[in-house]
């Protein structure tokens, strides 16, 4: 069972009508992408990743999934001063990317290009802030590198968990997407065991994961 949204479409469309926190600057360029059909984040993602931005005031960002920088750009429109480091590895993206964020003119993006499974060993935290939107069926893999690359007391939002209600129906609207479904809930059962991180699933957008790292003990320290 697919479904188009994930709460009901009146409370959507309701919802869609009330002032965004978007910035005003950015009006344009998010009718540009959406219009252009990039697989951008959706309002209600965008709407609480600012949220979380600006409660958060994080120094260091991680995104995973760039696109074309639409969510980049706009979290570093929200927390100027921001370091923000992006992944991207789809080559038909990434020139798109780099002229938005010089558009923008936002020199603290780093736009790492390839894989992120090939990446994110690579990188060193801690960040205060991740955002994973990128290829479903890896997130398993991915989980381990987030966390060891998360601050203590850091954000952890993941999107499309929920899989247009095929995760929560327990089955794929087709074969080929077994795989993404099965590896999804496996990923939910692994954030809410995992012992470091507090994680509420929330039924918005098509499905968002919202976790926290939890902060060491002293004794835990030594
Ligand atoms: C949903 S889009 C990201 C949208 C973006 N966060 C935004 O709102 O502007 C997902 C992106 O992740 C990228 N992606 C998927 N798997 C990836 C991987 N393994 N490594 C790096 N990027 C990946 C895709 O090419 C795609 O551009």
């Amino acid at each position: 069972m697919a479904l188009d949204c994930l709460i009901d479409p009146v409370t959507e469309r309701y919802l869609r009508t009330l002032p965004s926190l978007m910035p005003e600057s950015l009006s344009e360029f998010e009718e540009e992408v959406r219009s252009a059909g990039f697989p951008v984040s959706s309002p209600e993602a965008m709407e609480l990743l600012i949220f979380l931005c600006t409660v958060r005031q994080p120094k260091r960002i991680l995104e995973i999934g760039t696109c074309v920088g639409f969510s980049a750009v706009t979290m570093a429109t929200v927390c100027p001063g921001v370091q923000i480091d992006t992944i991207e590895r789809n080559p038909a993206m990434i020139p798109d990317a780099k002229k938005n964020f010089a558009r923008f003119q936002k020199e603290n993006i780093t736009l790492f290009e390839g894989d992120a499974a090939v990446i994110l060993p690579n990188l060193s935290g801690p960040y205060d802030l991740i955002y994973l939107d990128a290829a479903k069926g890896q997130y398993p893999t991915y989980l381990p590198e987030c966390v060891r690359l998360l601050a203590e007391g850091g954000i952890f939002l993941t999107d499309d968990v929920l899989f247009r209600g095929q995760v929560s129906a327990g089955k794929p609207d087709c074969h080929r997407n077994q795989t993404i479904v099965n590896r999804l809930d496996e990923y939910l059962h692994l954030l809410k065991q995992d012992s470091r991180l507090t994680t509420t699933v929330l039924p918005i957008s098509d499905g968002m994961a919202l976790s926290v790292k939890r902060r060491c003990t002293p004794d835990e320290k030594t």
